[in-house]
């Protein structure tokens, strides 16, 4: 649903409720799934919490300062869901949509867009105690709180992204369990892939007809694998991924369909008129990409696969994953071909890698450099080759809590010293605010940049 003005191409950063907010227990913010697994033990290094993660609740003006600074265009953020829902449904809590209020208002006074994720993995903990995503009520209950959110928000927030990576959620967090809530079963995978569907076919329904000038998106983690050895076996398992990973949320959304080769597998999830809920108009795609991943067979795991370090030679950041930029083009060129897609916003992009701080105080972090001005200049490359793109969100605004590796990966643009919540933009956050100056009209008029 394209339909109206064409949006100009907007330059962003992306962050998430969870990873920055800290304020767990404050302003009657209830337990979110994540709070309950970085307490269990040996679940997240050094067994860190985002208790107070980047303190962003308490610091929110001043980071919405640096944005501006930034220059960017956008911002996109989660909304933490027991924050404002303490218990995941029903009784809303006022001061938690009050601190959205205010972060919103502080946004549009800089002149900054705000795209809003409803779910950024951070489950309520009192709806996973009623079975969380494995059970189809959740379908209600996510549209429940799409709808009463966006109702209390909607008059300042246009763009909204109902789910960011239903495959992270449902492969790490029930397949894997090194996410929240840390479960692995391919029954409960399979059950979860299936309900984060229709809540999202629910909720699309939802929200259009409560309001029509909402802009509704989604984010998927467009990742392809590739077998690390020569096999038969883990050929075949490449394949498993790309449908379990990519084909499961795109085909049924897109297309009304789970893919061929793993349809049978969802088959005693779906009820009549499921598939029909779930392929839905949207007005965006949100992409996020990373790299690709290497695997290789591996009969006795959940899915039948392992994840494996790319080859030696590869170039990686320092998270061990592939620096490969002509791969993020060549996956937006594949989703345009692949898919009747809608105009796409990367909604995340970025790397870690290891920061040193030098003696003047600063951070200089070339390489991050590198890596975004290679995916940007990628990313501006399937735009001229007509890839309908409207918008790049750089991960992260600043470092966060990276889930399971705690506060060790540094993805920010900014420094943050978690003892002294001081924020340091690093030499990237100069980069990307000349870049941006110099490619907003570039970008506008459907260019490929420089
Ligand atoms: C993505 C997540 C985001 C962050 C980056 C590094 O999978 O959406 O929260 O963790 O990876």
């Amino acid at each position: 649903m394209s339909n109206g003005p064409v949006e100009p191409f907007v330059w962003g950063a992306a962050t998430a409720s969870y990873q920055i907010e800290g304020a767990a227990a404050e302003g009657g913010r209830a337990p979110s799934i994540w709070d309950a697994f970085a307490r269990t033990p040996n679940k997240v290094e050094r067994s860190e919490t985002g208790d107070v993660a980047c303190d962003h609740y308490h610091r929110f003006k001043e980071d919405v300062a640096l944005m501006r600074d930034l220059r960017i265009q956008a911002y996109r953020f989660s909304i933490s869901w027991s924050r404002v829902l303490p218990e995941g449904r029903g009784r809303q809590n006022a001061a938690g949509f009050d601190f959205y209020d205010r972060l919103v208002d502080e946004l549009l006074a800089a002149g900054i867009t705000p795209f809003a994720t409803l779910f950024h993995w951070d489950l309520p903990q009192a709806l996973q105690e009623r079975g969380g995503f494995t059970s189809r009520d959740v379908a209600g209950w996510f549209s429940d709180y799409a709808v009463q959110t966006a109702d209390r928000l909607g008059d300042r927030i246009r763009n909204w992204i109902l789910l960011n990576e239903p495959s992270v959620y449902a492969c790490l967090g029930h397949a894997l369990g090194i996410h929240a809530p840390g479960v692995t079963d391919l029954r409960a995978f399979l059950a979860v892939t299936h309900h984060l569907n229709l809540a999202q076919g629910l909720a699309l329904q939802g929200l259009r007809s409560t309001d029509s000038a909402w802009r509704l998106g989604t984010t998927m983690t467009i990742q392809r694998a590739l077998p690390a050895d020569a096999s038969k076996a883990s050929a075949t398992m490449a394949e498993r991924h790309n449908d379990l990973w990519n084909g499961c949320f795109l085909e049924p959304l897109f297309l009304g369909t789970y893919p061929d080769r793993v349809r049978a597998e969802f088959e005693p999830f779906i009820r009549p008129g499921d598939l029909q809920s779930i392929r839905q108009p949207v007005d965006f795609l949100g992409v996020n990409h990373y790299c690709r991943m290497y695997l290789r067979a591996r009969p006795d795991a959940v899915l039948g696969y392992e994840h494996v370090s790319p080859p030696a030679h590869v170039p990686k950041t320092s998270f061990d994953w592939e620096i490969n930029p002509q791969e993020f083009r060549d996956i937006l060129l594949w989703l345009h071909d692949a898919y009747p897609c809608p105009p796409i916003y990367i909604t995340e992009n970025g790397a870690y890698f290891e920061d040193t701080s030098s003696e003047d105080g600063k951070v200089h972090d070339n390489r991050r450099i590198e890596f975004l001005d290679s995916y940007i200049h990628a990313m501006l490359e399937a735009l001229s080759r007509g890839v309908d793109i409207r918008g790049y969100f750089v991960w992260s605004l600043m470092d966060n809590f990276e889930w399971a590796c705690g506060y060790r990966p540094t993805f920010g643009i900014i420094k943050v010293d978690f003892a002294t919540q001081r924020r340091i933009p690093k030499d990237s956050y100069y980069w990307y605010r000349d870049f941006i100056q110099r490619h907003r009209d570039v970008a506008r008029s459907g260019g490929g940049g420089d």
